[in-house]
């Protein structure tokens, strides 16, 4: 048998290295240039953020609810890591802590979902959830689905599914795709609240061509749960009540509907679900790898998903309001400046195109000076 030299090899692998690179170069340049991507935060102080000597307004983290430094939540942590330990290290399928069974209990109710399936990212639910619902049937992908809705279908493609986008929010395409594409299962994959643009999915149209095709429809609704929810005569802002996400926003029913979201924005807590009927929910507890084989989220985590679900119900829909009202504010603002953004909806996600994409590290290093901070979102993390 030959053998490399080392020497050989590792000269394969570093252009191996930089050609993976060239994809992510304009981020690469970024991430060494820009003060605001890869930043160590010195230190907080409520919405203020330290950067090295730079104190900065913290537009960027997804905290939407403020629950990360919400008194009575933090003060949740220490009885439950006294009775359960910092961690359960046992994989979901030889066993869970009854915490869990609580959170799905609680969770469903709050959605008005069949049932529950809490796993530790929304990450970890598309690269394993999407490829056994799809199995070696068909995907229509919304071109503008988050990036970790596409590596799940790239890991359903290769378990035999074929994947087919169709242009951003498009019902008639879908339609055609829906009525020539002839493998079952067929899935409809989206984002719930786009991650960048701020807009809510068509979901009730969505959800009638799911039905009518016999399809799926998988909603990632990491923006909305916590955000959005359903409407009421004497709700107290434009985002409805209880933040029960986007299918009870839209006053939609779970039929052909699984809703995938987490707590690691509005729940500030690492944990994040799939509500779905219970039949699907024992599929996957035999067919998911991480209920079998992953490490489970932190019992801090568990206890402020906890807490948090109980201030949701008392205090939750005053916070919308207040986060309503912050929101518009910014958008008039941009408004009054003539700075155009796709966001119709006043949800709190406010994506600003530059005109010129090479102005970004310009761009951020002006606004790092005037002490605020913005999610810079260069190419590959938006389309060019
Ligand atoms: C729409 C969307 N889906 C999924 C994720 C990833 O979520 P998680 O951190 O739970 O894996 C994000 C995070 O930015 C997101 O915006």
């Amino acid at each position: 048998m030959q053998t490399q030299e080392p020497q050989t090899s590792r000269r394969q692998h570093s252009e191996w290295l930089r050609q993976q690179l060239q994809a992510s170069a304009d981020l690469a340049r970024l991430r060494t240039s820009q003060p605001m991507l890869d930043a160590v935060i010195d230190e907080i102080a409520g919405r203020m953020i330290r950067v090295g000597d730079q104190w900065l307004a913290d537009f960027a983290s997804c905290n939407y609810l403020g629950f990360d430094l919400d008194p009575e939540i933090m003060g949740a942590i220490p009885a439950y890591v006294a009775q359960w330990g910092t961690h359960p290290s046992w994989s979901r399928l030889l066993g869970s802590p009854a915490l869990y069974g609580q959170i799905e209990e609680e969770l469903a109710h709050l959605l008005g979902a069949p049932d529950v399936l809490a796993l530790p990212t929304i990450t970890h639910i598309h690269m394993s959830v999407i490829p056994v619902l799809a199995g070696s049937g068909t995907i229509l992908v919304d071109r503008r689905a988050h990036k970790t809705i596409y590596d799940g279908c790239s890991v359903a493609k290769s378990h035999g599914a074929t994947v087919i986008r169709y242009p951003h929010d498009d019902l008639e395409a879908l339609e055609e795709l829906l009525a020539s594409s002839p493998a079952h299962p067929r899935m409809i994959c989206t984002d719930g609240i786009n991650s960048m643009t701020g807009n809510g999915a068509p979901l009730a149209e969505l959800a009638r061509l799911a039905r009518k095709y016999d399809a799926l429809l998988y909603v990632d609704d990491a923006h909305g749960f916590g955000v959005i929810g359903e409407r009421s005569a004497d709700e107290t802002s434009p985002y409805g009540s209880r933040g029960n996400s986007i299918v009870r926003f839209c006053g939609e029913s779970y039929d052909n509907i699984v809703l995938v979201a987490g707590c690691s924005k509005a729940y500030s807590s690492l944990l994040a679900f799939i509500a779905c009927t219970t039949s699907i929910k024992n599929f996957l507890k035999v067919t998911a790898p991480p209920y079998l084989y992953s490490g489970p989220s932190p019992v801090a985590s568990l206890a402020t998903v906890l807490a948090g679900l109980e201030v949701n119900e008392r205090r939750g829909d005053a916070i919308r309001a207040d986060l309503a009202r912050k929101t518009r504010r910014v958008l008039d603002a941009l408004d009054e400046c003539g700075v155009a953004t796709p966001n119709e909806s006043g949800f709190p996600i406010i994506e600003i195109a530059l005109a010129d994409s090479d102005d970004i590290d310009d761009v951020g290093r002006f606004l790092f000076s005037r002490g605020i901070y913005v999610t810079l979102a260069a190419y590959p993390l938006v389309p060019r």
